[in-house]
């Protein structure tokens, strides 16, 4: 990743004890950092504690510079308001009228939001996300191994890119982090996103179909526990959830449709005949048989297929990274 410049303004609060860690993890990241102490953090922090991370604070920085303010207090407030000409700015912890807030967590995030060229604005995104549940009854479900973490690097780094984002997902084993721009829509099963995303496709300029949305689901669901006893064997009849990628397809009309495959073996084919069956501009195919790909990992290996162009397959790249170049595609397309 190439070096971005970003100051860190740190504040008087309980969480400028923080600070030093955080300034760490954006240079790990990358990112280039200077640090501004304000009066009141130096009644809580000294420089030194910023020179063992190898960071000597500075009393000015660069006109412009996209800035992060940790915590986001009154104090870094009147230290900004001395700046000539003010940059991007987001702050750790609350948020204020001027400037929206991320999770002290999520610093990354707010650093990916900060630097991103705005390739979205004005473009409304729908994401659908992670796995479905079917309901078999009050305490029992199908589902599947779909953690939630492409989709959710997809909805935030559209987010970055100034992108509207609307996600709407399934049950998620992962946390999405709140931002600007980005809403999202939590649902169950298979056709309650069916009736989410249908729900809000009309607001759409392109739909980004990541959910491993279950292909069956059970033809009742039980209003009470079912019982094992005197059973020695249970047959469960299924009953095919609606396609909701197929759907939008089929719209006219249609955002801007980009799908997802999932494979084992034979992912060109299985992807190409993807791309026309449910009338798709872009499928990403990943090997989910890869070990390093698929589900439950932090990283893809993934090949896009488009319509009469040559496919493009990425390196095996972190789900953001993946994100972002498919999102740059659908932002060309745009
Ligand atoms: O046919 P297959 O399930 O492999 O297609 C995968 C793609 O279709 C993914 O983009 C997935 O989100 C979408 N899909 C869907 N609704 C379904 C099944 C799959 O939107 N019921």
């Amino acid at each position: 990743m190439s070096t971005f410049p970003l100051a860190l303004f740190v504040g008087g609060g309980l969480d400028a004890c923080a600070a030093p860690a955080v300034a760490v993890r954006l240079i790990a990241a990358g990112y280039e950092v200077q640090v501004v102490l304000t009066d009141a953090a130096r009644q809580l922090l000294t420089p030194a504690a910023f020179r063992l991370a190898g960071i000597e604070p500075v009393d000015t920085v660069p006109a412009g510079i996209p800035i992060i303010l940790c915590p986001a207090d009154e104090a870094v407030g009147l230290r900004l308001e001395t700046l000539p000409s003010l940059g991007r700015v987001a702050g750790l912890g609350q948020a204020s009228a001027a400037f929206p807030a991320f999770a002290r967590e999520d610093v990354l995030l707010a650093a990916r939001w900060l630097c991103s060229p705005r390739l979205l604005a004005d473009r409304t995104i729908l994401i659908t996300a992670g796995p479905t549940a079917e309901d078999i009854d009050p305490v029992r479900f199908l589902t599947n191994r779909s953690t939630g973490r492409m989709g959710i690097a997809l909805a935030t780094v559209a987010a970055c890119l100034g992108a509207r984002v609307i996600l709407v997902h399934g049950p998620l084993a992962l946390r999405c982090p709140p931002m600007p721009g980005l809403e999202t829509i939590p649902v169950r099963g298979a056709r309650e996103m069916h009736a989410a995303v249908h729900g809000r496709v009309h607001e759409c300029d392109a739909a980004i179909l990541c959910a491993a949305v279950a292909d069956f689901t059970p033809r009742d669901t039980a209003g009470q526990k079912l019982k094992k006893t005197g059973l020695d064997e249970l047959t469960l009849p299924l009953v095919r959830t609606p396609d909701i990628l197929a759907s939008l397809g089929a719209l006219s009309p249609r955002p801007y449709l980009v799908g997802f495959a999932a494979e084992t073996h034979d992912l060109e084919r299985y992807a190409q005949d993807k791309l026309e069956r449910k009338n798709c501009d872009l499928i990403c195919a990943n090997d989910v048989a890869a070990a390093d790909s698929g589900f439950a990992v932090p990283t893809n290996r993934i090949t896009i297929f488009r319509r009469n162009q040559p496919p493009i397959p990425l390196p095996l790249l972190d789900k953001e990274e993946a994100a972002a170049r498919i999102l740059e595609l659908v932002a060309q397309a745009l």
